[in-house]
């Protein structure tokens, strides 16, 4: 017993050398010693694993190597190199790291979860049809202020009593993403959108969780044993099996000549290369494609309205400041356009300081170097995991004075709004997100819209300072509000 005990203590000692003789030769970065089996995860804190991160960037600096299990995961750190990874070696740097957890959920499909040329064409197809829809009869603003009356007549009917904003920001945010992609929306009522929005931020969720890297580094053991882990796989299936009957209920609707809206088109880009064994456009990328915009497309833009609802309970004086500008700029009638937004710098400054504040994907999604990489005198080897550390970017000293206050001032000069390079929450180069400018849009139009017509108040008691849920993203706990109806 003992022996066989002294054996495998060798064994996990010999491996261990050898990982760190590995990593030596291999030319990566620096970083903190792995344990054998289980690398660095438990150096990285479970309930803020970006601020690990940040104190690992500080000891070993703006490239530098932690292990999730036995295999190294690269770390870019800081605006500087980001920018010098995702723009100065864009392609180098354009890859996605399809770890099994996105494995087992979209099969190297569709256009988060994919690299090459299935990638490349699910993007620019989604890219210009996004566009297209945008300049097409009824343009995505439009769509984004039909939502907002919803949600201004939810918040009137609260008269003045708390209610918790979450459930319908997130419906209001998914109804224009459904609208686009399917062309229709859902009552915020409806008992089936509500259980997808469940699942959906169940899943974003567990993506800053420790079972995600746990997963990710022993997924043949933990695909047989119980966890949170199962739940993902079983929302993503009912995701997507709702998200089928929505497709097959086009198909038998559509008129090929008159595309009502995403999917209708997809479905022609599907007829268009029927005859081409090869085509990166079927039923099955179609399913993914149109996953993956659902998903990145709600619950990551309701999270931002959410810290800036937030901001406002916490900051009277800041959401004062937006009032006076609405009222000088629109008054209390005119629906605010997007416009609008360059006659009002302050609260433009205000929600840019509101994404730079919350970070709400501070890692990035994960990337990998589909090929060996030479970055800053070191070698990232073909199939390294790389984390473009986005947090550090929005929160980087060189770029930012006191990042760690909320200070809307700071993207003001002689009252204009000022631009700052480093402010990269969608992520930058040939892997960022395609739907700012409707996030953008969203996010402008429906806080506006907001302050336009109520003045948000926290509840007696419930004043204190923003608490996090814990995890790898960044959303504020859930919290009510009393919105006041100004006249
Ligand atoms: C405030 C809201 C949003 C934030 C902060 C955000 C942030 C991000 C980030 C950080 C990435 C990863 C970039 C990378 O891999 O380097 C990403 C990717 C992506 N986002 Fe967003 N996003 C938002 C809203 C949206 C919306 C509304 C849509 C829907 C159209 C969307 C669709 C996507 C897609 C499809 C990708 C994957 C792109 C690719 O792999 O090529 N996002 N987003």
């Amino acid at each position: 017993m003992l022996s066989t005990l002294l054996l495998g203590v060798l064994v996990i000692l010999v491996l261990y050398i050898l990982s760190t003789w590995k990593k030596k030769k291999q030319n990566l970065p620096p970083g903190p010693t792995p344990w054998p089996v289980i690398g660095n995860i438990p150096q990285i804190d479970r309930l803020a694993p970006y601020d690990s991160l940040t104190k690992l960037g500080e000891k070993y600096g703006n490239v530098f190597t932690i292990y999730f299990g036995w295999n190294p995961v690269v770390v870019l750190y800081g605006y500087s190199t980001l920018r010098d990874a995702l723009l100065g070696q864009a392609d180098d740097f354009s890859g996605r790291a399809i770890v099994p957890v996105f494995e087992r959920i979209a099969n190297r499909k569709g256009l988060v979860f994919s690299n090459g040329p299935h990638w490349q064409q699910q993007r620019r197809f989604s890219l210009a049809t996004l566009r297209n829809f945008g300049m097409g009869k009824r343009s995505i603003e439009d769509r984004v202020t039909e939502e907002a009356k919803f949600l201004l007549d939810f918040f009137q009917g609260k008269q003045g009593k708390p209610f918790n904003p979450a459930p319908e920001i997130t419906a209001a945010v998914s109804n224009v993403i459904c609208s686009i992609v399917f062309g229709d929306r859902f009552d915020t009522e409806d008992k089936t959108f509500q259980t997808l929005h469940k699942m959906i931020s169940e899943n974003i969720a567990f993506l800053g969780q420790r079972g995600f890297q746990m997963y990710n580094t022993y997924p043949n053991i933990l695909k047989w044993l119980p966890g949170e882990h199962n739940k993902i796989f079983e929302n993503a299936s009912k995701l997507q099996a709702f998200l089928g009957g929505l497709i097959e209920n086009h198909t038998l609707t559509r008129d090929p000549n008159c595309p009502r809206d995403f999917v209708d088109s997809f479905l022609n880009k599907i007829d268009e290369e029927a005859g081409n064994p090869d085509s990166h456009f079927t039923m099955e990328s179609l399913t993914y494609t149109t996953f993956n915009l659902f998903i990145a497309g709600t619950e990551t833009t309701a999270s931002t309205i959410r810290w800036a609802l937030r901001f406002m309970l916490r900051y009277p004086e800041i959401q004062k400041k937006i009032q006076d500008e609405i009222d000088n700029v629109l008054g209390s009638e005119k629906r605010p356009s997007l416009e609008d937004r360059v006659r009002l710098p302050y609260t433009d400054a205000v929600i840019h300081e509101v994404q730079r504040f919350a970070s709400i994907v501070p890692n990035g999604l994960p990337h990998e170097a589909l090929e060996n990489i030479n970055f800053q005198g070191y070698t990232i080897p073909k199939g390294t995991q790389i984390i473009t550390f986005l947090h550090s970017a929005l929160n980087d000293k060189n770029f930012w004075d006191k990042p760690e206050a909320f200070n809307p001032e700071r993207f003001l000069q002689n009252g204009k709004f000022v631009k700052n390079e480093a402010l990269i929450p969608f992520g930058a180069g040939k892997r960022s997100c395609i739907g700012e400018a409707l996030a953008k849009t969203e996010i402008f139009i429906f806080f506006v819209s907001i302050l336009q017509k109520f003045t948000l108040k926290p509840v007696p008691g419930e004043d204190g300072p923003i608490e996090l849920i814990g995890g790898g993203t960044r959303s504020p706990k859930p919290f009510n509000l009393c919105a006041e109806w100004r006249v």
